[in-house]
């Protein structure tokens, strides 16, 4: 598509290492930079894709609190959760790592101490509120109350989970104690370090307001009202816990640095360690250096909730540092509800990624959950629309497409692509408006508009499936086999093609696909798990390796005469009873997972 390859930095949110992902995190943040990252690949651009668990801050503490166990204990079990998802649901991460690791942990300090030095990190005391019962200061999780801004009563002591406000912990109404329950809480004086973000307001905002017109609305409006207040103030980054990275600086040795502030530093530090384990320790600089990459574009794919991380607090670290690209968009969706609640990790109701996975085809989420998409506004998830969508969508149109016409080829026109009649007016008029497709369904990925994608694949190949039904092959068969030849081929080529633009959305099936047409190669590259050792221990990391992936987003020619391998059902049928069933489990208290 592009005449020199482009450098595309897909930054896809770090999940809190403090419990399993459920199809909400995965539809929200997860899927769409696969399907970006893949698409991406195949128009010939050079995509890093990076990200990893987040293991500090108190969800993380919390969590372990609760159980009587470590936060180590906690992170070193959902983290190879999080990889086993991910190397099912075919997420091709070129590295998902953690943020445990010796080389975050320098990088943060890097840029803490840069921050410092340029001014942009100072010191002050607050007020902060502390729990004398628990003896201790209760950071972030440790405490709630009511939403300053929405009224929301289990609002967090960093950010309300109904609304999205951050603010500071001292304006929760009726705060209370999440160790001892205590609502009779101290105010106590603490010093920590801040990052001053009211130096970095007005740069901000002249960033923001120029050329964000591919911006989602709701981000580029918010990210805008908030900078064009001139509001901004500076926000605390340090926190009175033991878990976490150390501040950098001598005399602050019992406080630990903010998750958030360390957490968005793991873009940055993921692609110097994927340019490490890459054997070019210097690669990195390709995607993220602004006086050399100016041709790299840095996409940032987040739930509703983190935007103003995204949007505001880490674009402020990146010109506080300088020399660093930012963000060219930052695609967030809003959520995916279970009958109109949030999805929650923290508060009951969920579906997990790696459960599902076990009893359906990757592929079926991959398609339901692209479909569904919470895009531009909240959607509600039930097992009857899922059901709906896997068996009278997509197999019953694309899945339909293929099998039919490939088992009709294989038995009748002894397993190759028959020859036939050149192609006549119906035939060339198919396959047209499906070579069309590569320009409009890649400008839809392009602006990260999957589901609009999905729409125009189905109404692509329902077109071919139309032409299959009113030319009829496997009668004319029988009284004109050349023209039947000649209408299979034409639908093998539209098949060939369509299969292509479906791949990032549907890269297992593309790949079934591929092999049945008699082509050889891979279309994609290769996932893998590595153990990797470093001074600060040993994590686990998943990998991909495009080397050798044959997939391009052109038009390729299906040979006449070409051999068909054995055709195989893409999909599986979901049972009648499917969504009643587990729509029944799902009331049943959800097992915990093996430690
Ligand atoms: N852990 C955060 C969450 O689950 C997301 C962090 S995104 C990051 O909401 F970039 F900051 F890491
Ligand atoms: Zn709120």
């Amino acid at each position: 598509m592009t005449a020199s390859p482009r450098r595309i930095l897909i930054g896809v949110a770090w999940p809190y290492a403090n419990g399993e992902q459920h199809i909400g995190h995965i539809a929200g943040a997860y899927l769409p930079p696969d399907i970006f990252a893949r698409f991406q690949r195949m128009a010939g651009n050079d995509v890093l894709m990076v990200s990893g668990s987040d293991t500090h801050g108190t969800p993380v503490t919390v969590k372990a609190d609760e159980e009587g166990v470590t936060p180590k204990d906690i992170v070193e079990r959902y983290h190879p959760l999080f990889i086993e998802s991910y190397l099912k649901l075919g997420l091709t991460f070129d590295l998902f790592t953690h943020t445990d690791t010796r080389n975050h942990w320098d990088v943060t300090h890097d840029l803490f101490l840069r921050h410092l030095d340029k001014g942009y990190i100072y010191t002050d005391r607050e007020q902060q509120l502390y729990d004398p019962k628990a003896d201790r200061f209760l950071p972030d999780r440790y405490v709630e109350g009511t939403c300053p801004r929405c009224g929301f009563e289990s609002a967090r002591g960093d950010q309300c989970d109904r609304c999205g406000a951050i603010y500071n912990q001292i304006e929760l109404g009726n705060p209370r104690s999440k160790i001892t329950g205590n609502t009779d809480l101290e105010v106590r004086e603490t010093e920590h370090f801040y990052l001053d973000l009211g130096k970095l307001n007005e740069p901000l905002l002249q960033w923001a307001s120029s050329g964000k017109e591919h911006w989602r609305t709701t981000v580029r409006n918010f990210t805008v009202a908030q900078l064009e207040k001139r509001e901004l103030r500076g926000r605390a980054i340090t926190r009175d816990i033991s878990w976490g990275i150390t501040i950098p600086v001598a005399g602050y040795e019992t406080k630990r640095i903010y998750v958030w502030y360390d957490a968005v530093i793991g873009y940055l530090s993921a692609s110097k360690e994927w340019a490490a384990l890459h054997g070019e320790p210097e690669a990195w600089r390709q995607w993220w250096d602004a006086e050399s990459a100016t041709d790299a574009r840095a996409y940032y794919f987040i739930g509703k909730d983190n935007i103003p991380f995204h949007s505001i607090i880490w674009p402020a670290m990146l010109i506080g540092y300088g020399g660093l690209n930012l963000p060219h968009d930052v695609p967030a969706n809003e959520y995916l509800n279970m009958k109109g609640r949030k999805f929650s990790k923290s508060r009951g109701t969920m579906i997990s990624i790696r459960g599902v996975l076990e009893r359906y085809q990757p592929d079926a989420w991959r398609y339901a959950l692209t479909s569904m998409a919470p895009e531009t506004a909240d959607v509600d998830f039930t097992w009857d629309d899922f059901v709906e969508r896997v068996n009278n969508e997509l197999i019953a149109n694309w899945g339909n497409l293929v099998n039919r016409t490939l088992s009709f080829a294989y038995k009748r026109f002894n397993a190759e692509v028959p020859v036939g009649n050149p192609f006549g007016e119906a035939e060339q008029r198919l396959l047209d408006g499906i070579r069309e497709g590569f320009d409009r369904v890649g400008a839809l990925y392009s602006a990260c508009r999957f589901k609009a994608a999905v729409a125009e694949l189905n109404r692509l190949s329902q077109t071919a499936n139309q032409f299959v039904t009113d030319t009829a092959p496997f009668a004319l068969i029988k009284t004109d086999p050349e023209a039947a030849a000649t209408v299979v081929r034409a639908v093998l080529q539209a098949i060939a093609w369509l299969n292509t633009m479906w791949a990032p959305i549907l890269p297992h099936a593309a790949q079934s696909v591929h092999e049945m047409l008699g082509f050889d190669g891979l279309l994609f590259g290769r996932q893998f798990v590595q153990h990797v050792d470093d001074a600060h221990g040993r994590h686990l990391v998943l990998r991909y390796d495009h080397a050798g992936a044959i997939g391009t987003w052109q038009p390729v020619e299906l040979p006449a005469g070409q051999p068909l391998s054995t055709p195989q059902a893409l999909f599986i049928k979901l049972e009648p009873g499917t969504a009643e069933k587990e729509a029944a489990a799902l009331a049943e208290p959800q097992p915990a997972p093996e430690a």
